[in-house]
């Protein structure tokens, strides 16, 4: 496995691989990697020839009073962990490498990246797809996974994809959870012990959503008025929403049909948590 710190030598390398026939994978995380990044990893390993992973905790998709100074990075363990996973080549940039003194143009989706967490984090998928856009262009894979966990960041990629005609290929991969549902995340290192066993309550939520869309429930309105009850529960969250909305336009309906997204973003002390479930109803 080689390490990567410059643009021209990923560039070299991968044009290596592609000249032996090989397809490229691509796995872009900000790195403190967890069995949600490992399950990304494996499948990139299965369906590509040459796997790339890029460890960049990036600033742009930070806001003012987010967590980009104390967000976790284990370089050596997750060198380890791509090692022992049959990652080929690890893109380890600066800041300065990815966006020189002063970076004037953003690949913007709009719409898309409007509701859910955009209501609560202003510019942050326009740095997300700006830095995915920009490690598309360095890898230029054939294919890039991504994790269901963050949905609306994989709906806003898809949708950049398609919209800019980048010659790759999207690939969501289903979100990892802990044995006690809690899905796996990097922040969930930043919660107390309480504050972690409360943190099971948000995918009690969501199962609670399943259970009344299979019961025949179809007014959104009720289904999310007892999922807060549930969030409710734990004494130091601060709910920032809890959405049933189209899994495709991501638009709230008063009324489940067809394919949705149930998703939840909770503060539990100063935590932010995110989860989802996609579910068919079935219904037109
Ligand atoms: P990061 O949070 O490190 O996540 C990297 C990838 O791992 C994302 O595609 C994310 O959805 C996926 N992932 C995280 N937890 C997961 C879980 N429990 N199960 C399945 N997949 C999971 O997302 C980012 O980094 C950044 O925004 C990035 C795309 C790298 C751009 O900077």
């Amino acid at each position: 496995m080689e390490v990567a710190e410059t643009i021209q030598s990923v560039r070299r390398q991968v044009t290596t691989a592609r000249e032996k026939g090989k397809r490229i994978g691509f796995v872009p995380t900000m790195g403190a990697l967890h069995i949600g990044h490992i399950s990304l990893i494996e499948s990139a390993v299965n369906q590509t020839d040459f796997v790339v992973v890029s460890i960049f905790v990036n600033p742009t998709q930070f806001g003012p009073g987010e967590d980009f100074q104390k967000y976790p990075r284990p370089l050596d363990q997750d060198l380890e962990i791509c090692r022992k996973t049959g990652v080929r080549l690890v893109f380890v940039p600066t800041p300065e490498q990815m966006y020189g003194s002063e970076n004037l143009t953003w690949a913007t989706v709009e719409k898309l990246t409007e509701p859910l967490c955009g209501q609560f984090r202003p510019g942050h998928f326009r740095g997300v797809t700006t830095v995915c856009a920009k490690l598309f262009n360095i890898v230029q894979p054939d294919v890039a996974f991504f994790g269901q966990k963050d949905a609306q960041q994989a709906i806003a990629i898809k949708r950049m994809v398609a919209d800019l005609n980048m010659p790759l290929q999207i690939v969501v991969c289903p979100t990892v959870r802990e044995p006690d549902g809690l899905a796996v995340s990097s922040r969930n290192k930043y919660l107390t012990k309480q504050q972690r066993k409360d943190a099971t309550l948000i995918y009690k939520s969501l199962q609670k959503c399943r259970e009344m869309i299979e019961a025949g429930v179809t007014n959104t309105k009720e289904i999310i008025g007892q999922m807060r009850k549930i969030l409710n529960q734990i004494p130091s969250a601060k709910l920032e929403y809890v959405s049933i909305v189209d899994s495709e336009t991501l638009e709230s309906t008063d009324k489940v049909c067809g394919k949705i997204l149930a998703a939840v973003a909770v503060k539990i002390g100063s935590t932010r948590l995110i989860d989802n479930i996609l579910l068919d109803t079935g219904k037109q």
